[in-house]
Parts: C-alpha cells; structure tokens; sequence
C-alpha cells in the first residue's frame, strides 16, 4: 500500500454533476463558457440537482420555493446576535448553518423528496445568513428577504437594505454560476466523506463550509484582496511579487491541482473585474491583478485560478473582504447538495486506508518506568 500525497491522481467517484476534462469544466455536460455566458444562477441550481435545464415553469416553481424557504428560524438569528462582533465570517456560517439542523424537523428525514427539500433550504438560508452576519456585527438589525426573482439581488437587498442595481446583480449572478460546482473539490469531498455515513445532509454542508473556509481552497479569494491591499500601488508590484517569488512563497490565485494550462473560469472574472472597474471609474485593483498575473505567469509559469479575479469584483461590488469566501458558499451550496444527493442515492461508505509510516513492534512500558 503506497500513499498519494494530497490524492492527486486519485479517482475516488464517479459522479455525473460536473467534470474536468482537457482543461474543460462542464455541469452536467454543459460547457462552463455557455452556462457563464446564458444561464442564470437559479437555472444552474437547478440543472445541478435535476441533471437537465428547467423549463419556464420548473424554474418559477424553484425560484418560489427558494423565496419561500429564505427565512432563517429567528432562534438562528438570535443565536448569530450572540456571536462575538469580530467573528470569522466562514466560522459564523459554519456555526449558524449547523444550527440549522436543530430547527429543522425533518433534519433526520433520509428520504430522496425530504433532502431535496433540505437542498432547497439549505440555498436559499446560507446567503440569508451570510447578509444577516453583516447586519448585525454592523449593528443592524437583519433584512427579511424580500422574494426577487434572483438570489443574487435577495442577498445584495438583505446585505445592504438598498435596491441592487442591475450591474451589481448581474455581476454577482455570473460569479454564482462560475463557482457552483466543480468535480471532486476539497470542500465537495469532504461533504460526500460526511454523507457517506448516511447522517444528515446539515451535516455534510458544515463540513464543506469549514473545508472550504481554507486558504488553499476557497479563503483564497480574500488572501487575494490582502495581498493587492497589502501591495497597496501599482509601483509596489515587483518588489512585493519577486521577494514572494524568492522566498518560495505562495502567491495566493495562481495554481491548481487539475488545471495546468488555465483555470476556465478565471478569463470571465478577469472581463468582469476589467467592466466592473471601467462602471465603477476605479481599474487600480484590475490594472495591480495584470500586472502580478504577468509577473506570474512570466516567472513561474504558474495561471490565475478562479479566486485571482474574483476578489477584484467583489471589490468593485463593494463587498466586504470577509464575506468573499461566504459567498463562494452561498454558490458552491448548489454542488455540495447535488454531490449529496447523488451520494445518498448510490451510497457506500468513503474509507480509504493509510499506509503505515511509523515504528513497529513496540512493547508496553509501564508509566513508573518511562
Ligand atoms: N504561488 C507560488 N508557487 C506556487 C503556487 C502559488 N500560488 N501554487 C503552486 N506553487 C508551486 C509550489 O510552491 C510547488 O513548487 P515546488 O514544486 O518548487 O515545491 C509547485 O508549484 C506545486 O505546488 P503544490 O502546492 O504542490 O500544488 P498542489 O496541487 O498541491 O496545490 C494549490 C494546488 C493548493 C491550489 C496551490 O497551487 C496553491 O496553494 N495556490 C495558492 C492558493 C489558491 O489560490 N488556492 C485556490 C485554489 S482554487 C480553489 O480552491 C477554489
């Protein structure tokens, strides 16, 4: 038995949700570039979980049932006004999304139309909590949702109390269908790891947030925004990029494990990053993003991942920086339950084994004699 670090190479499912093949994502077959380009979010929750596009009516029927089931129980909200003002935004999500399950009463409920109907909670809740966590810790008392036809502008309203306009629920519509799913994940693995005990779909998705909440997987996005706000001016680049470079340091948004040649996602977030900065008359944070993706690229050959781009749109959409890596949960909720839901339908236990590493025929030494 010989381990793989980090299992790279290692096929450990099969799924029909979304795949890596040749440097192309695609969700359920669809190309990434067509679904960023046509779809909305909703259309993509749905193709995610049902394995094919919604008619008009189907998509009404789940845009209804997200609007539904977008109110947290006020004792989650009353438990999040408890929680220190300085609180991790990825911990409070974890905290307040696990709570969930204790107010919920099918929580434990394991058949297919009951998950599904978790699924549709667990959606339409996570961005309500994410914007009730801003309000309160801002001293604000949390916005109802107020039943738009996107999630993108119920999450905006309920942030900010204001009518999002049309760019900014544009923007943040496509940054939800980029980062809805993406094959075997660390964050979606550990979700079917969980689920593959058969508890509940709760406590998949707490996993996966806690996963996710990593600066090598999804916290990525903010370790961005640090560092442009840390280089501070464009003249500041080299020094900053070639002193990281020679201290073989990583440079948070560059690199992944499956893509080598480019990440697809990153070139619609690269024209996002570029309109959003063009609308807002500020390209400091695009202009500082090319020049450190060309000092990069040039230097360690190393491409822009998903979270490279991102953190200068959700600046441009004045976003906090801590509720970046929340948002990309609010989005990646849709993968995580459909990898649930695929799991719960042909389950068996995820146990690998470990090759042993360590000393061998030890003999018990009595504690007077160590
Ligand atoms: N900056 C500088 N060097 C890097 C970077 C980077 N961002 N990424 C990889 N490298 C280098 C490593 O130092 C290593 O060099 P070495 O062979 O000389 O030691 C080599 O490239 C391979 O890197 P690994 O970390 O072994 O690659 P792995 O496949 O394990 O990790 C990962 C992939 C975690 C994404 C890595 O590229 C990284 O840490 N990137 C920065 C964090 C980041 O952007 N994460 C978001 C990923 S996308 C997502 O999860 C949503």
């Amino acid at each position: 038995m010989t381990a793989t670090k980090g299992l790279e190479g290692i096929v450990a499912a099969q799924s029909s949700i979304s795949s890596i093949i040749d440097g192309v994502l695609t969700y359920r077959g669809y190309d990434i570039d067509d679904l960023a380009e046509h779809a909305s979010f909703e259309e993509v929750v749905y193709l995610l979980w049902h394995g094919k596009l919604p008619t008009k009516a189907e998509l009404d029927q789940l845009i209804a049932d997200l609007n539904a089931h977008a109110n947290v129980p006020a004792a989650v909200i009353y438990q999040m006004k408890t929680y220190p003002k300085d609180a991790n935004s990825m911990a409070a999500l974890r905290t307040a999304v696990s709570s969930l399950a204790l107010y919920d009463e099918e929580a434990n409920d394991m058949s297919p139309e009951a998950n599904l109907r978790k699924a549709i909670k667990l959606q339409s809740q996570i961005p309500t909590i994410v914007a009730a966590f801003q309000r309160i810790r801002s001293g604000l008392e949390p916005i109802a949702p107020k039943g738009f036809k996107s999630l993108a502008a119920n999450f905006l309203y309920q942030m900010t109390g204001k009518e999002p306009d049309k760019v900014a629920i544009e923007a943040l519509d496509k940054a939800l269908v980029l980062h809805a799913d993406h094959e075997l994940n660390a964050s979606t693995f550990a979700a079917r790891v969980t689920v593959a005990t058969l508890t509940d779909i709760y406590s998949g998705i707490t996993s996966a947030i806690g996963t996710l909440k990593g600066p090598l997987h999804g916290g990525a996005n903010e370790a961005v925004m640090a560092m442009l706000e840390e280089i501070g001016t464009y003249e500041n680049i080299e020094p900053y990029i070639n002193a990281k470079l020679e201290k073989k340091e990583k440079v948070m948004g560059f690199g992944h494990r499956v893509y080598k040649n480019g990440d697809p996602r990153a070139k619609h977030l690269q024209k996002m990053s570029h309109e959003l900065g063009k609308i807002t008359g500020n390209m400091n944070w695009y202009n500082m993003s090319i020049k450190i993706e060309e000092m990069v690229t040039g230097q360690k050959g190393l491409k822009p991942n998903v979270d490279f781009y991102s953190a200068s749109v959700y600046t441009s959409l004045e976003i906090p920086r801590d509720l970046f890596t929340p948002i990309f949960a609010i989005s990646r909720c849709s993968g995580w339950t459909a990898h649930i839901l695929e799991q719960y339908a042909d389950n068996r236990l995820i146990r690998p084994r470990a090759e042993y590493v360590g000393p061998t025929n030890q003999k018990y030494v009595p504690i007077e004699q160590r």
